[in-house]
């Protein structure tokens, strides 16, 4: 194209206005050329790897030997190629959380419904495309308790070109909030397994790894971030913890949250935010206090009548032109922020109905499918009570499930996988749209209701249906909130309440306006909550609590989303690397 204009251009044309059509043409190509998609390569080595941490170190599994693991940087319309090589002992999967992998579940990545691990000794490569998706994600192990240590962010950046939808803030930190236990995390769950008892909760929670400063042997350690007074930064949050929802909050600055899972939301100020396992918000915090250090600091929201981990992981922001003495530590002990008390629903759900999409949105109006889904535990009866497997309540079993369904993962096959291949008798889809007994969900419940059925059902889906699911807690053993996390898609959240659902009059006061888009919601403990999503991704895409001590217990299902008939409305074939099982 060049050399043609050039040749068709007037030989007398001024020197100047040549010059003037050269720069021009140079900086739009420049342009084109950036504007490009790129292919990102990386190798993502699952490994042992020493880290030593409340005074005792671990042989911990990690990626290339980092933890928490790489950050992956791209922009929207990027493809990610990342060749997973298993050097760990353990059988591994990754999960790029929040990516809607469309029509291509094989790189979507949990253990035993789209694919087989990855065994050591082994790899895979797992490639996909960012389609229409900006902010903030992250990846992880989604096999067993793995991701306890094999996780990292995946921040996708706008278009090159397109702006964030506010200022462009000066610096961009991720904050990943994670779960530490001073043992190997996958025997604090094979003890689990084996006992039948809840797993042991974690020693520290960690801010990129790091406990912070209330920890033995942490304090050298502890993240530090430095900032210019009078800058604006973006803090992008992520709970990467196992099992435990967590409140956030800077000493003496108010959040902005801009966008939660990777959707962008009408901002709002804020002291502190509520952020459950698999979520993330981003929030822009600008530096106008006194310059001197304060504290980040993160502690749980814990809804449930049970043990938790009550310490309070640290980090600080350092204004650069804080007064030298603070710099030295001396008489400096960074300012603390307030965070609500370890029960206080009425915070986390005063700050979670916060959220709003941008702008009016196009979430269904009418539904095709109206599902309507317990979630909460259970106990499995032992016919010997005092046998070393039965360590739960009276002599029982912890379970989990939906709809009175406890999920079990397949073992001959993935799910994906044997429906890709027509094999039979790995699963069915006979998931029950209702729960099989109707009982006053979050009342005194009859001992008769807790105990749960295993099995491997999923629930169809045909291309194109529009879903709304709510979903109800139930007060079974204890009310929880319960992050509950959908593969594949992110989903409108249109309502919210405390009790039991009422379908006459609960629905007359959903959002259907400007609601917030997410892909992992949590119910109000005793409540629920509704969402609404257009199946359009086909494929087999799990659903389920992201607290792993649930998923472990079942509190999970699956959605086989059935190919439609247009272009683009099929599962893409599998890439010739998948693991077998
Ligand atoms: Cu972030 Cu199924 O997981």
């Amino acid at each position: 194209m060049a050399k043609k204009a050039m040749e068709t251009h007037n030989l007398t044309v001024k020197q100047s206005y040549y010059c003037l059509f050269l720069s021009i043409f140079v900086i739009i190509s420049f342009q084109a050329s950036f504007s490009e998609a790129e292919t990102h390569y990386h190798e993502f080595v699952i490994q042992a790897k020493p880290v030593r941490r409340l005074c005792r170190t671990h042989n911990t599994i990690t990626v290339n030997g980092l933890f928490p693991g790489p950050t992956l940087e791209v922009r929207d319309g990027d493809t990610l190629v990342i060749k997973a090589i298993n050097n760990a002992r353990y059988n591994v999967t990754l999960h790029w959380h929040g990516i809607r992998q469309m029509r291509n579940p094989w790189a979507d990545g949990p253990d035993r419904v789209t694919q087989c691990p990855i065994q050591p000794g082994r790899s895979y490569t797992y490639q996909y495309t960012i389609e229409n998706q900006e902010g903030t994600l992250w990846w992880h192990a989604h096999s067993r308790w793995l991701r306890a240590t094999v996780y990292g962010a995946l921040i996708i950046y706008p278009k090159l070109g397109s702006p964030y939808p506010f200022a462009m803030p000066r610096r961009e930190i991720p904050i990943l909030l994670g779960e530490w236990w001073d043992s190997n995390p996958m025997d604090v769950l094979r003890l689990a397994d084996f006992t039948g008892a809840a797993p042991n909760v974690s020693d520290a929670y960690t801010i990129n790894g790091q406990p912070g400063d209330l920890y033995r042997c942490s304090k050298q350690e502890t993240m530090r971030f430095p900032v210019d007074s009078g800058e604006t930064i973006l803090l992008r949050v992520i709970n990467s913890g196992m099992n435990q929802e967590l409140f956030f909050a800077v000493a003496s600055h108010r959040l902005t949250v801009v966008a939660v899972d990777a959707a962008y939301t009408k901002p709002f100020t804020t002291s502190f935010i509520m952020i459950g396992p698999g979520q993330t918000t981003d929030v822009l915090l600008t530096a106008d206090q006194t310059p001197a250090h304060y504290y980040m600091a993160a502690h749980a929201y814990s809804s449930a009548n049970a043990p938790f981990d009550n310490t309070t992981t640290t980090a600080i922001l350092e204004y650069k032109s804080a007064p030298c003495n603070a710099k030295k530590g001396k008489s400096s002990t960074p300012i603390f922020p307030q965070l609500p008390g370890f029960n206080d629903t009425n915070s986390a759900i005063a700050f979670t109905s916060r959220l709003r999409s941008p702008s009016k949105v196009k979430v269904p109006l009418q539904i095709d499918e109206n599902l309507f889904f317990t979630v909460g535990l259970g106990l499995i009866n032992c016919t010997n009570p005092n046998s070393p497997r039965c360590q739960g309540p009276n002599g029982t079993r912890f379970a989990a499930s939906i709809n009175n369904v406890s999920f079990v993962l397949p073992t001959r096959n993935s799910l994906m996988q044997a429906y890709y291949q027509g094999q039979t008798g790995v699963f069915t889809t006979d998931f029950p749209p209702v729960p099989p007994v109707q009982f006053d969900y979050t009342g005194n419940v009859s001992r008769g209701l807790w105990q749960p059925v295993k099995a491997t059902k999923l629930y169809k889906l045909k291309f194109g249906a529009r879903v709304q699911i709510v979903y109800q807690d139930t007060s079974i053993i204890s009310v929880e909130d319960h992050p509950m996390h959908l593969h594949g898609y992110h989903f409108a959240v249109v309502g919210s309440g405390f009790g039991n659902f009422n379908p006459q009059t609960d629905p007359a006061k959903f959002n259907l306006i400007d609601p917030p888009y997410r892909n992992t919601i949590g119910n109000p403990p005793g409540g629920w909550v509704a969402i609404r999503f257009e199946a359009d991704n086909p494929g087999i895409w799990m659903m389920h609590c992201h607290l792993d001590s649930h998923l472990n217990w079942g509190l999970s299902m699956a959605f086989l989303v059935e190919n439609g008939v247009g272009k683009l409305q099929s599962v893409q074939p599998p890439p010739l690397d998948l693991p077998q099982c």
